[in-house]
Formats: C-alpha cells, structure tokens, sequence
C-alpha cells in the first residue's frame, strides 16, 4: 500500500459513520490512483466493513477503478453527433480489437483505458475518439482497428 499512512488518517475520520462507504472509497481512490485488491483487504479490515460489500458498492459505479488506470486513455464520443454518425459501432469494435468485457474499462497488459464522454468538441468530425492527445475522426470500425494496431 503506498499511502498507508494517508488512508488510515481518512478512515479514522470516517470510521463509524453512516453511509461512509463511498466517501471513504472515493478518497482512497484520489490517494491510489485506484482501489487495489490489498487496499480493499485493509479497508475491511480495519472498518468491519464485509469485503463483499466494498467490491458491491466499488463494482456498482462507474466511477471507481479496480485497475490503474492504461498507458493510454481512449476517449470515445458518445454526444449527439457521434452517437448518430454510428459511436456505439465504433466503441464495440474498441472493446472487440482490446478484448475488453463489457464491464471492463482497462486491458489487462494495462496498456489501453478506454472512457466514454459526452463531446469531444469536433462534431463535424463525428465519429470521434482520442487516443491521449490525439484526435481521429470520421472513425469506421475498421479505422478504429487500424489505429488501435500503432498504439500496441
Ligand atoms: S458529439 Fe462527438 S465530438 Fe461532439
């Protein structure tokens, strides 16, 4: 654990209280980068907090990560435009070229984290994704494919 000492300071301010759950989560996540399996151990460790639960609550929103996050960041446009120039092929053949489940936003080589947002600002160039700095556009699922290869 890198920040043991910072993380048992946030769960002594949270210890015993009602619905601190997600609280506590969210901080330890901002002090991990993410929430490991051995953090998650500890947690429930020192708050009683049954471990099957921490993963219910970590595992339901979209907002915790159980991985660090990729080398790089894919950031597919689901707004408006993007949506109806055909985003959702274009994030299926993602996930099909990373082999990501459905569930799933990191690789496991953890070399790609795929996100979804709401407009990149290029609408006119729509379909749209970002790989790091990089914007491609007017995307088919075979050009997904053709970019995603130079990354690897
Ligand atoms: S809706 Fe996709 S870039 Fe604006």
């Amino acid at each position: 654990m890198k920040n043991k000492k910072e993380i048992d300071l946030t769960i002594s301010n949270f210890i015993g209280k009602k619905g601190s759950l997600i609280p506590l989560l969210q901080e330890i996540q901002k002090l991990e980068g993410y929430l490991p399996k051995e953090t998650l151990r500890y947690l429930s460790q020192k708050t009683k907090i049954k471990l099957a639960r921490i993963y219910g609550v970590a595992t339901f929103y979209s907002m915790f990560r159980l991985k660090p996050q990729g080398k790089h960041i894919i950031r597919v446009c689901k707004g408006t435009a993007c949506h109806v120039s055909g985003a959702e092929d274009i994030g299926k053949a993602i996930r099909k070229e990373l082999k990501l489940g459905e569930l799933e936003d990191t690789t496991d080589d953890g070399l790609f984290t795929v996100m979804e947002v709401a407009c990149l600002g290029c609408c006119s160039l729509s379909p749209v994704m970002m790989v790091d700095d990089n914007t491609h556009g007017k995307l088919t699922p075979e050009k997904v494919t053709e970019f995603l290869q130079k990354y690897k």
